[in-house]
């Protein structure tokens, strides 16, 4: 199936009137469901304009804001929820050892295809983040991407104290959300948060947060917009960084963020 035969089969799915998961049991079962279906592995990277040839703000302001949180992480490093390896072909050289964890065979399976090739690749395995195969403060550093936000105000609870007992006790927490002002009606109530509802959030779970990248600025969309066209990724890495280095702050100071990524130290 291809990609638009694969989209379109998600849209007839909806239109169906196929019930949207209510409790957050269902939401958590979904999330992982959905990622066992090995056409929606194979192309995951392909709608999202994540494939190496790819030329996404997005993807490469992600990666940016990454790097320079993890620069300074020596020790050993976690992706949960790592996918298809997306971020971690980007990020592996980071750290003492990189570490990618999924629930899906068919999304580790198309990681292993672009990631494990090389000797030093990252280690990859099969569980679950609500109940991680690793031992106490064995990380200094925990990636969770397009996963934590998912699963609602509950499900992160249970998350957060699954990651914070395998963090080390001066380690990070990296993981992206979703602000109010996001124009997709495809996100939820509790997928959305403003600067301040995380703050709040990752502190009742103990966290502080230290920092926020916002990575959906109108000033960079602009900006990269001649380069996404070209397909020059160097222009678009510095229409990121404009975001990164510049615009990020002010973000937080407004509190209106359109999303970002955060940075949460364990308390
Ligand atoms: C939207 S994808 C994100 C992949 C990657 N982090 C990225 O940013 O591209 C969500 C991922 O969460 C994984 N997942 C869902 N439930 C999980 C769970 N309970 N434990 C670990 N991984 C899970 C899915 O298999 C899928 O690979």
């Amino acid at each position: 199936m291809g990609v638009n035969e694969n989209n379109r089969a998600g849209a007839e799915k909806k239109d169906k009137g196929v019930k949207p998961p209510e409790t957050t049991a269902e939401v958590i079962r979904a999330l992982r469901r959905n990622y066992q279906d090995e056409a929606v592995a194979r192309t995951y990277e392909e709608v999202r304009d994540f494939r190496e040839g790819d030329v996404s703000l997005h993807y490469e302001t992600e990666v940016l804001a990454l790097s320079e949180a993890l620069g300074g992480v020596r020790g050993e490093i976690l992706e949960v929820a790592v996918g298809t390896g997306r971020l971690c072909r980007r990020l592996r050289r980071f750290g003492g050892g990189y570490t990618g964890l999924d629930v899906s065979m068919q999304m580790l399976s198309e990681a292993k295809k672009a990631v494990c090739r090389d000797a030093n690749g990252p280690w990859l395995v099969r569980g679950d983040a609500f109940q991680l195969p690793f031992k106490d403060n064995h990380f200094e550093a925990v990636v969770g991407f397009r996963f934590i936000t998912h699963i609602g105000p509950d499900g992160r609870k249970g998350v957060y104290t699954e990651l914070r007992r395998v963090l080390d006790d001066d380690g990070i927490l990296l993981f992206d959300f979703y602000g109010w002002r996001r124009r997709s009606a495809k996100k939820t109530d509790d997928e959305r948060l403003t600067v301040g509802a995380l703050r709040s959030e990752v502190e009742e779970n103990g966290f502080r947060l230290i920092k926020v990248y916002g990575t959906r600025h109108v000033v960079c969309d602009v900006v990269s917009v001649p380069f996404r066209w070209l397909k020059i990724r160097s222009g678009v890495r510095a229409a990121g960084w404009l975001g990164v280095k510049m615009l990020s702050p002010l973000d937080e100071f407004f509190d209106r963020s359109r999303g970002g990524i955060a940075v949460c130290k364990k308390l």
